[in-house]
């Protein structure tokens, strides 16, 4: 550690130094009793002390540690980290907006209902569904929302249902979200395509099957074209199609779930609609369903008077599943996703769809003969390549995405879907140029040179960040948020 690179604030401070000095109240200390004797402290808080410029550069020094769409190209497959328009914050950011309070009357928050119900037009006709909900915070909460509406629609027909399909390549939270619904998951292989098995599937089909969850195009890149035989044999055994829209980019104005037989969609809004995301949040997951479900959806919903003129919170919904959120769910985030769809407008969004597909295969196409993909051919918005050939030099995906971070790029996932081996997932989106694209493109085919010419090169990377490989198992379960003075771990 040197002076120019402290590991934390504790290592600046210096016993009296302030940021800033508070004058004495003149009120004298707080009469005896006012805080019970156990609850007082008996030594003084460890705080670090530190002057204002101290504490200015400690937080910027922070902040250039992370890494952010802001600072180059971010992609992750799957995540859609795309751009995220600086006017969405000032929209978010407006008084009006940001002052709300959930529990104010429905006559002082039309404004915001507004936004909510004209954000669900848009939705409904993006999704080609009829209703949708605001609550989930997330997609995996859209998830979970969606069985469980699924599992309301089958009891209310008098046919509870046990099991749901899910094909090998899916996302991980979509068998999680099964199981906290309550099913049991039955997974459907890929074809030599990566694409649905039909024969698998159809195989699957008995009067147990709930619904199928799929992704489209799927979590290969890849559009099932067989969706509407898929909607079919699933509809004909009394089950319901889920979308999971974390791929929705792709699509925008193209085609609809709706259009291709699903009656469950639910849309990744800081995804697909723009708001700074990643470890965690914040998000916000709306559901949107079709006629037939709509009676389940969580209550309460945005109604309109067209009488009145006025909007509402429609709470008179006897068969809802309940309440998935505390209040109406993340607001904020729908400010933003409301803004970036109104600024960027309908032929927009058909832009960005095309564009975040041409993207990606002009990705694919300058790199897949030094990263082969796992289905050749065009893609949708995102690819999955292999690293496989590179295991002859004791090179692996993490190698070569650790390496990546010396060069100036965030990697693409590795290691998902979990059905390719040494996978290499990158959706670059439609925000970035050609020139970045390039770049990324360059920096890849450098590292699969120094893959044979100096494979240790890779395996010590990343050597530019402020830590190196992480032990990820260690980490997440012997997880050390707070500094303590001479902690053991500290030397570890
Ligand atoms: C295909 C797919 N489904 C679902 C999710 C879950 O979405 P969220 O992170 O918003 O919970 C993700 C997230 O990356 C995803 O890629």
């Amino acid at each position: 550690m040197t002076a120019a690179s402290p590991q934390t604030i504790f290592d600046v401070s210096a016993p009296g130094r302030r940021s800033s000095t508070i004058p004495e109240a003149g009120v004298g200390p707080a009469p005896a009793g006012a805080i019970p004797e156990r609850l007082r402290r008996r030594t003084p808080p460890r705080l670090p002390e530190v002057s204002e410029l101290d504490l200015v550069r400690h937080y910027t020094r922070l902040s250039q540690r992370n890494w952010a769409i802001d600072v180059g190209p971010y992609p992750l497959g799957s995540c859609t980290m795309k751009y995220n328009p600086k006017v969405n914050e000032e929209t978010a950011a407006l008084p009006g907006f940001r002052n709300l309070h959930p529990w104010q009357p429905e006559s002082q928050v039309q404004g915001a209902l507004r936004l909510l119900w004209e954000t669900e037009r848009i939705l409904v006709e993006l999704t080609g569904m009829a209703k949708v909900t605001f609550q989930p915070a997330a997609g995996a909460q859209g998830e979970m929302t969606g069985l469980l509406m699924m599992r309301a629609f089958h009891a209310a027909a008098g046919d509870p249902r046990s099991v749901v399909l899910i094909p090998d390549s899916a996302h991980g939270t979509n068998p999680a979200s099964v199981a906290l619904a309550g099913f049991k998951v039955r997974q459907i292989p890929s074809d030599e395509r990566g694409l649905v098995d039909l024969a698998a599937l159809e195989a699957a089909l008995d009067g147990q099957v709930a619904g199928l969850m799929l992704t489209n195009p799927n979590t290969l890149g890849l559009f099932e074209r067989d969706i509407e035989k898929i909607a079919a044999a699933v509809h004909a055994v009394g089950g319901l199609l889920y979308f999971d829209g974390a791929n929705l980019n792709a699509i925008l104005g193209k085609v609809r779930p709706g259009d291709m037989g699903f009656d469950i969609v639910h849309i990744n809004t800081h995804k697909t609609f723009t708001t700074p995301h990643g470890g965690g949040g914040p998000g916000a997951g709306p559901v949107a369903v079709t006629e037939r479900l709509a009676r389940f959806l969580p209550a309460p919903v945005v109604g309109y008077d067209e009488g009145e003129g006025r909007w509402f919170w429609d709470t008179d919904r006897p068969d809802s599943i309940g309440r998935m959120h505390g209040f109406h769910g993340n607001f904020g985030v729908l400010v933003r996703a409301y803004t970036y769809l109104r600024s960027i407008g309908g032929e927009g969004l058909v832009k960005v769809a095309e564009r975040a597909v041409l993207n990606a295969n002009y990705l694919r196409k300058r790199i897949e003969d030094a990263y082969p993909m796992a289905h050749p051919g065009w893609c949708m918005h995102e690819f999955v390549a292999t690293a496989r050939r590179y295991r002859a030099q004791g090179v692996r995906a993490m190698d070569i995405a650790k390496r990546l971070i010396d060069l100036g790029y965030h990697p693409p996932t590795v290691y998902f879907p979990l059905v390719v081996e040494e996978a290499m997932m990158a959706e670059p989106t439609e925000t970035e140029s050609r020139e970045s694209l390039d770049g990324l493109a360059d920096a890849l085919l450098q590292i699969a040179g120094e893959a044979s010419s100096d494979p240790d090169l890779l395996h010590r990377a990343p050597v530019t960040t402020p830590v190196g490989r992480l032990d990820e198992a260690r980490a997440a379960r012997r997880l050390h948020v707070r500094w303590e003075p001479g902690a053991p771990w500290l030397s570890e």
